[in-house]
């Protein structure tokens, strides 16, 4: 089964301003994207993130939180690392931030590949950062341009990486 990182980040690769996303609610067919290609499969956040939307499962997937304590949420799975939440996950797998949760799946080998929303905007005031990409060991396999609109405010590309080594 799949284990891929989605993850959106502007030019300086900020996720995350304020317990939000830095651009907020501007960039619509980047959620529809997300939704589109998680929906069915099983999510893996960290506890932030899973604040950071409301402390609620997302509907039509498999909700993992990773936190030293439990959600008690109802419809949620609680894991204490990312290893024993990939070992909850039955089916295609996302992992969906935040900071720590990227970094530690960036360095595990089963997740190979990436799937990047790289948003041509910066926010000075963004406060969590996507770690920088070993170039060695990813490559980039494909990349759509969408040009802003009148519903989202900037350019943005949808990119994949793949694993190498
Ligand atoms: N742009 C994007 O694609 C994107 C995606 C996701 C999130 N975000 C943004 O990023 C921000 C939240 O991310 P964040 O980096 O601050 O927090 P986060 O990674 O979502 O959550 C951190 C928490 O997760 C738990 N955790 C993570 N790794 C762990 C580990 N290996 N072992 C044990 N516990 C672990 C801990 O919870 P406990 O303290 O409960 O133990 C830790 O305090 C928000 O602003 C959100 O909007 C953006």
């Amino acid at each position: 089964m799949e284990k891929a990182i989605i993850v959106a980040y502007d030019t300086n690769r900020a996720i995350g301003q304020g317990g939000d996303l830095p651009w907020r609610r501007s960039l619509p067919a980047d959620l529809a994207h997300f939704k589109r290609l998680t929906k069915g499969s099983d999510v893996i956040m960290g506890r932030k993130t899973f604040e950071s939307i409301g402390c609620r499962p997302l509907p039509e997937r498999e909700n993992i939180v990773i936190s030293s304590r439990p959600t008690g949420v109802k419809g949620v799975l609680t894991a204490v690392n990312l290893e024993s939440a990939l070992a909850l996950a039955r089916y295609k797998t996302f992992i969906i931030g935040g900071a720590r949760v990227y970094g530690e799946a960036l360095n595990t080998p089963e997740i190979d590949t990436i799937y990047a929303t790289e948003v041509d905007a910066s926010f000075p005031d963004a406060d969590t950062f996507f770690p920088e990409l070993d170039m060695t060991a990813w490559q980039e396999v494909s990349r759509v341009h969408h040009p802003a609109d009148t519903e989202n405010k900037y350019d943005f590309d949808f990119v994949t990486y793949r694993r190498i080594i």
